[in-house]
């Protein structure tokens, strides 16, 4: 689905031809005499229309609506969450019907900053996204365009734009989240971070086996040694800062299916597993809205990917194993795998001499039991960095909550065999796991977030959700914006500035 902009007063609203016009109406509106402001008034005086969040009235033909279907919907006092609600709802009743062409019509919102434009093409693009890859019978979208009314176009016009790319970025996790096991291998999942380079400023580089070996990642590798397929680790990078500007690294958790390994999981649910490699996609969707946004600074992402299989190969509980950072590991459960690959992937990110390093991962059943679906678990050795994140997730709607990280946790790690355990015990299971992940996080500010309630929705709406695109991307523009001031000041002359 395309998006435009256009500058469309109310009355002018009225005029434009298309399938459906979502109006986004809030709690107080300016009174005016055009065809719509009448119309809000009459549904709203007759009890019919009610502006709270996410409450709808349709009608069709409208005399003097230029709009085959019109659709009311409430925004409340118009926070941009509500015009969340308010979008997702609207789409909902235009999803299954017929119409092609729909105008989402922001102009009557008194307050339409960027945090409501964004809020209002997320939850659209979020509508318009379907899943049919592995579907026989593909049915083509309908909705072709959306056309997004403004007062004016010329002051939300950057808004939208790191909106429309974001969508995108959002579109791209969830469709490679979504994907099963066997048409999201390691491989293939490379083969998506090969197409992304092909975006300006973005660079691709895959590792195999060997390579892996050579590199002395032998905890990574333990977890794939079970699996017929081979593993990848996928190391992309985006270069929009100057050479000399420290990156930041992304680095999300591929384990594109984890049956636990020979700690086998339970056979229910366990389909949702084809969904362990929600931070990689998450990753691959951050840097395809980079692709399209082009920001400066610098990013890396890393993506440690394999299956976690039960085999006559496989790593069987009290398996010691060396790690690249020389840390050995003894594993006592092999359904701890994500933290297994991660801490190599962490070591590697040294090499990069990193800002910061953000680890995403569906890591633990116990943060779904203590946030749910609604907050990611977020663990941080850095309190500045934590406030980043956090302030990007509010900002982005796509929330976060901090988690603690006393030493305290890392009592039940200890190990007689080796220098740590993979696991501790079940009690605060996803503090312990954030607690491993910062043994090989020491030598850089590190954040973990853990996704495992946020990635995907279960039950008869079960698909990925794209998170933690949103904020991941708002994290990194506010980076490169820091960056910028920064090369702005009047500092230290610049030897040269080298741009890729
Ligand atoms: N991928 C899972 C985490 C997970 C489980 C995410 C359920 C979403 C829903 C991870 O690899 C895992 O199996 N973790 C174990 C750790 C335990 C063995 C310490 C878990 O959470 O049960
Ligand atoms: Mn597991
Ligand atoms: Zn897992």
């Amino acid at each position: 689905m395309d998006f435009e902009l256009k500058t469309l007063t109310r009355a002018r609203v009225c005029t434009e031809k298309c399938d459906a016009l979502v109006v986004l109406v809030p709690l107080n509106v300016e009174e005016g005499d055009d065809t719509l402001s009448v119309l809000v008034e009459a549904a709203t005086q007759s009890g019919d229309f009610e502006r709270k969040p996410g409450k709808l009235l349709q009608t069709y033909r409208t005399t003097g609506i230029a709009a085959t279907r019109v659709i009311l919907v409430g925004t409340g006092e118009g926070s941009a969450k509500n015009v969340r609600t308010a979008v997702t709802a609207a789409m909902g009743t235009i999803k299954g019907g017929n119409a092609q062409r729909v105008v989402l019509c922001l102009s009557l919102l008194k307050e339409a900053g960027a945090s409501h434009m964004q809020a209002a093409v997320v939850a659209c693009g979020d509508a318009a996204y379907s899943y049919s890859a592995t579907k026989s019978k593909v049915q083509p979208a309908k909705l072709q365009r959306t056309v997004v009314a403004v007062a004016s176009a010329a002051e939300a016009k950057a808004g939208f734009e790191k909106a429309v790319g974001l969508v995108k970025g959002i579109a791209l996790a969830k469709e490679w989240g979504n994907r099963p096991s066997n048409h999201a291998t390691p491989v293939m999942l490379a083969g998506a971070a090969r197409e992304l380079a092909k975006l300006p400023r973005v660079k691709v580089e895959i590792l195999g086996p060997k390579e892996v070996a050579k590199l002395g990642m032998g905890s990574f590798m333990a977890v794939a040694q079970g699996s017929e397929e081979p593993l990848r680790f996928i190391v992309l990078r985006y270069d929009g800062g100057l050479k000399s500007d420290a990156p930041v690294v992304l680095v999300g958790k591929g384990i594109t299916f984890d049956t636990g390994g020979i700690s086998i999981k339970p056979a229910s649910e366990m389909d949702e597993m084809k969904f362990d490699m929600c931070g990689a996609a998450s990753v691959l969707g951050a840097f395809r809205a980079l692709g399209e946004l082009q920001p400066k600074l610098n990013v890396i992402g890393l993506i440690p990917s394999c299956e976690n299989m039960p085999d006559g190969k496989a790593i069987k509980p009290g398996d010691v194993v060396t790690s690249m950072s020389g840390q050995t590991i003894e594993i006592l459960n092999t359904d701890a795998e994500g933290r297994l690959v991660l801490c190599d992937a962490l070591t590697y990110a040294e090499r990069f001499k990193p800002r910061a390093v953000v680890d995403i991962a569906t890591l633990t059943g116990a943060c779904v039991v203590a946030l749910g679906a609604v907050r990611s678990g977020l663990f941080s050795s850095d309190d500045a960095l934590a406030q980043s994140l956090l302030n990007a997730g509010e900002r982005s709607l796509d929330l976060c909550w901090r988690m603690p990280l006393d030493e305290d946790y890392a009592d039940g790690l200890k190990s007689n065999f080796a220098d740590v355990a993979n696991v501790a015990g079940r009690a605060g299971g996803s503090v312990t796991a954030a607690k491993f992940l910062q043994r090989f996080a020491a030598k850089f500010a590190w954040a973990h977030l853990d996704i495992a309630g946020t990635a995907w929705k279960s039950g008869a709406a079960k698909g990925s959700t794209g998170r933690p695109v949103a904020l991941l991307v708002e994290y990194l523009l506010e980076q490169a914006a820091k960056t910028t001031a920064v090369s702005k000041a009047p500092a230290k002359k610049r030897v040269k500035t080298v741009r890729a």
